[in-house]
């Protein structure tokens, strides 16, 4: 479904290059729901917006469906780290819910039905009226994502989404994302910093290195489908794939530390 081959972005401006995405190669399968991790500044931001269309890559290439995606793709939507900044202040939550449904093209009937949905599942039924900035910086958050799902998206690219709200509603979420990639067979990547978060969340989890950033280590969460917050936790198997993340995002920043020194992960202990 999602293919990044050999993807590479320079940011270039005024007398400061930055290479944050080396060399990346991997795929997402249609209806496979995928983690990705990697320590910060590592290019997580930057692979998301390559892969939306959002950001030409300096090299290598974005598919999607086998087509190179050139700009946003219809049938994928985002739901950006930066959540201040991605709704509309002079819109109402349910306008800026709906105004995706309405560059779609859909029926004011329909796109009423799915706003109000959308809404419902993210425990904001009763926003729809406010202003984004009447509300705190979780809501807002909630918001985004409710956004995304009205959109009824066959892909869905999520930066750091929950890194706002409270621990509670966090849970809530993840349950939520779960649960509509279960029962919508949607593709989901969903970027996070939180190891925890990307073992109870994902079928698989991509690690990738400190910046300039490649592939670190791909795993595969062979825990069952079925999974909830209290009991999938506490199994034997989950605290082993965590500490097996843990330590593959800990030798990705020792990496970074002989490959550039000075580098993002820089003075973390060396072996
Ligand atoms: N618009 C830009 N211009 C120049 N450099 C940028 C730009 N955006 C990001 N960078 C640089 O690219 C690198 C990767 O940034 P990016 O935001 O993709 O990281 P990230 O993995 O998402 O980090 P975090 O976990 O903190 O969100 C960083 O070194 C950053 O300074
Ligand atoms: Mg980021």
């Amino acid at each position: 479904m999602l293919d990044v081959r050999g993807l590479r972005k320079v940011y270039e401006g005024s007398g400061r290059t930055v290479e944050a995405v080396r060399d990346l190669t991997f795929s997402v399968a249609a209806g496979e729901l995928v983690c990705l991790v990697g320590p910060s500044g590592c290019g997580k931001t930057t692979l998301l917006k390559c892969m939306s269309g959002l950001l030409a890559p300096t090299g290598g290439e974005v598919l999607l469906d086998g087509r190179r995606v050139t700009g946003p793709p219809p049938g994928m939507a985002f739901v950006f780290q930066e959540y201040g900044r991605s709704l509309f202040p002079w819109m109402r939550v349910g306008q800026n819910v709906e105004l995706p449904l309405k560059q779609k093209g859909m029926a004011k009937e329909r796109r009423r039905a799915l706003v109000a949905d959308a809404l419902e599942s993210v425990g904001l039924a009763d926003a729809a009226k406010a202003y984004p900035w009447q509300l705190s910086g979780g809501m807002q958050q909630r918001v985004a994502i409710a956004r995304a799902l009205a959109y009824e998206p066959q892909v869905l690219l999520m930066d750091e989404p929950f890194a706002a709200v409270d621990a509670q509603t966090r849970a809530d979420l993840e349950d939520l994302v779960r649960r509509l990639w279960r029962e919508r067979g949607i593709t989901v990547l969903f970027v996070t910093h939180d190891i925890d978060e990307a073992v109870y969340l994902g079928e698989r989890v991509v690690v990738l290195s400190a910046s300039p950033t490649v592939v670190q280590e791909e795993l595969v969460v062979d825990l069952p489908v079925e999974r909830d917050q209290l009991n999938t936790r506490v199994q034997p198997r989950f605290a082993e794939l965590r500490t097996r993340v843990y330590e593959q995002i800990q030798a990705a920043k020792r990496g970074s530390v002989s490959a550039a020194p000075g580098a993002p992960g820089a003075g973390v202990e060396k072996e």
